[in-house]
């Protein structure tokens, strides 16, 4: 679906690798890492800011900082929050994902795809070759000014590899051919700023919900952060509150949460099932989420479960598990952690209809979102600090 052809088994390992080296370099663990989010989540506050309290759905909001983030890492592009082709292509991704997760008589008979392309297909086609038209040149343009000696983002560090292999380029099995890069970028691009985005989402409209739990939240962020200062990284182990807190968000709303498909490649067994090779198999991660074997009251949300019994956080797996769990989850979980805390340190969030109003129910895709909601930021007042405490 993503336009990466028939890697072979070595080089899809190769490029995980290479995937989980580069984004370990400008990423997650650096402190360039925690300063650029810090500096997004700055202008994601002033943005809020100017809504002066008025009740508005934050989602494009969250998804321009989250985006931003990626955008900078994997090819050192910052855009302004009203930049329409910005606006147009978090969109595309928006529809992508929603249409991929809608599934379909293709899902169970994959030849009629080829044949009689549904109209979602045809929609996923139509985004795809805009998006890849746009990493094309992207990628161009990093070609036009490449030096090996300075690499300074994902793309350039992809065309350093393709330089050292230059054997490989031409080989269509290969994660360095044009094309399969073209298509890592994309699935990156739909992968990253979108689910973070919509996790952070997600947290907003269950404080919202929940006043009490966020309250609680904000006096633990204020004794332990201050108001001197934004939230760090390194405040996280002082946090047992907060963490429990965005523990729990990851559980109740699990953002991909059939992760992605896999296809068995040998003969094998799980339980009492036979699973033949070449098998699609899909997890959920939901169901083990929701599973009230694992949780008391799996459809309430009390980040307390966690408190009560620490050992229960392993049962949390937003990013899958195995050999083929989300490669770059330390950095996703730093952005959700900068993000949340940051604006949880500088607005307290309310809902004007009243929390028992609130859906929690999602919208069905690849990535689960919450139906639209809308939300008023209002700048935490010395009051409020003294209230919370
Ligand atoms: C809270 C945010 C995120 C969640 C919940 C999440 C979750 C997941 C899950 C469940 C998978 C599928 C794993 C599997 O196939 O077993 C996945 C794959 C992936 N994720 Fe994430 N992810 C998040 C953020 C990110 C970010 C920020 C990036 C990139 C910077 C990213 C890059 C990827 C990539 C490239 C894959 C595909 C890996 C492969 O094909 O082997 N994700 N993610």
């Amino acid at each position: 679906m993503f336009g990466i052809n028939r890697i072979a088994y070595e080089d899809v390992q190769h490029y995980r690798r290479f995937l989980m080296t580069t984004f370990r370099h400008f990423g997650a663990g650096r402190e360039s890492f925690e300063n650029k989010v810090a500096a997004e989540s700055e202008i994601l506050r002033l943005e809020v800011s100017k809504l002066q309290g008025k009740n508005t759905d934050l989602h494009l909001f969250l998804n321009s900082a989250t985006t931003n983030v990626i955008c900078s890492v994997v090819y050192g592009r910052h855009y302004e929050y009203d930049d329409t082709q910005f606006i147009h292509l978090m969109d595309l991704v928006d529809r992508f994902l929603v249409t991929s997760g809608e599934g379909g008589s293709e899902n169970t008979f994959p030849i009629f795809a080829s044949l009689f392309p549904s109209k979602a297909k045809r929609e996923l086609n139509a985004i795809q070759a805009t998006i890849r038209e746009y990493l094309s040149n992207i990628i161009e343009e990093h070609r036009e000014n490449f030096d090996s000696e300075r690499i300074n983002d994902f793309v350039d560090a992809y065309l350093r590899e393709q330089s050292l292999q230059s054997d490989s380029v031409a080989d269509v099995h290969s994660f360095v051919h044009d094309e399969n890069m073209r298509g890592h970028l994309f699935t990156l691009f739909l992968a990253s700023g979108h689910t973070t985005a919509v996790t952070i989402y997600w947290g907003i409209l269950y404080l919202l919900a929940n006043p009490d739990i966020q309250s609680s939240l904000q006096s633990e962020l204020d004794s332990v952060v201050g108001r001197t200062r934004f939230p760090r990284i390194s405040d996280k182990v002082n946090l047992p509150y907060t963490h429990a807190v965005i523990q729990e968000i990851y559980r109740m709303s699990s953002p991909v949460p059939l992760s992605l498909l896999h296809v068995v490649s040998d003969d094998t067994t799980i339980g009492p099932y036979s699973v033949p090779k070449g098998a699609t198999v899909v997890s959920n991660i939901w169901a083990i989420h929701r599973d009230p074997q694992l949780w008391k009251d799996p459809d309430e949300f009390r980040p307390e479960r966690f408190i009560e019994s620490p050992d229960n956080v392993s049962e949390v797996i937003p990013f899958s598990v195995g050999r083929r769990k989300c490669p770059v989850e330390a950095l996703a979980q730093a952005m959700v952690f900068l993000f949340l805390t940051h604006l949880l340190h500088q607005f307290k969030f309310v809902n004007h209809e009243g929390s028992s109003q609130l859906s929690l129910h999602g919208e069905f895709g690849t990535v689960y979102k919450p139906v639209a909601f809308l939300a008023c930021a209002l700048e935490r007042s010395l009051d409020d600090y003294k209230k919370d405490d």
